[in-house]
């Protein structure tokens, strides 16, 4: 399956996924990254991948719906089918939700919808939680709030300091985000089957 991968930062998420397809743990091909910070070091990934880039500076573009449009034409240039985000920090508008909902997913690092948002790992850190995780769910017009696909839990523990937890957190998204994209693109559209037994989003 063509996938595009959307991301904006170190690209670690991409690293791995793109791993995974390689070594045929995810039948897909990453065909596009989208990515909305020209300098971020996930576009020299992309380059070393052979990956094609669209990367643009929202600042240039009159509104969202303007740049949506041009990611669209992309999009569809390259026969992507469905949009795997991985550290995209922007909220998706109508446009992309016109020709792409409920075939975008995200990868959180929290157990949403406890801390959506920036710097959600500092967010659980500062609270004083004593578990928190990673959640994959699919990609709404809200800020982490589409429904959710699976959730892993990782226990914070006395001798951890704020770095040890994002590590931790780290390695759970770059195991269990491959796995659940898999999943995901092997089953019909919104019914992979959630951590509860038989439950599933339609
Ligand atoms: C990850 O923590 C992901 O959960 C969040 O953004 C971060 C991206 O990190 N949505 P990276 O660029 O993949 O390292």
């Amino acid at each position: 399956m063509k996938l595009a991968l959307f991301a904006s930062g170190t690209g670690s998420n991409a690293r791995s996924l793109v791993r995974a397809a390689r070594e045929q743990r995810l039948e897909a091909e990453f065909v596009l990254i989208v990515c909305d910070r020209p300098r971020a070091p996930v576009l020299a990934f992309a380059e070393e991948e052979g990956i094609p880039v669209f990367a643009f500076s929202p600042k240039e573009y009159e509104n969202k719906a303007a740049f949506e449009t041009e990611i669209v034409k992309e999009l569809y240039a390259k026969g992507v089918e469905r949009i795997v985000l991985a550290g995209y920090m922007r909220l998706i508008g109508d446009t992309l939700l016109t020709e792409y909902g409920g075939r975008m997913i995200n990868v959180h690092p929290s157990l949403l919808p406890a801390f959506p948002g920036k710097d959600a790992i500092r967010q659980a850190w500062d609270a004083g939680v004593k578990v928190t995780g990673v959640t994959v769910h699919y990609v709404d017009e809200g800020m982490d709030t589409g429904s959710i696909i699976a959730q892993e839990p990782l226990y914070v523990k006395e001798t951890d300091s704020f770095e040890t937890l994002t590590a931790g957190i780290q390695a759970v998204e770059h195991r269990l985000y491959p796995e659940i994209v898999q999943q995901w693109i092997a089953r019909p559209l919104k019914t992979v089957q959630t951590n509860t037994e038989g439950a599933n989003h339609s």
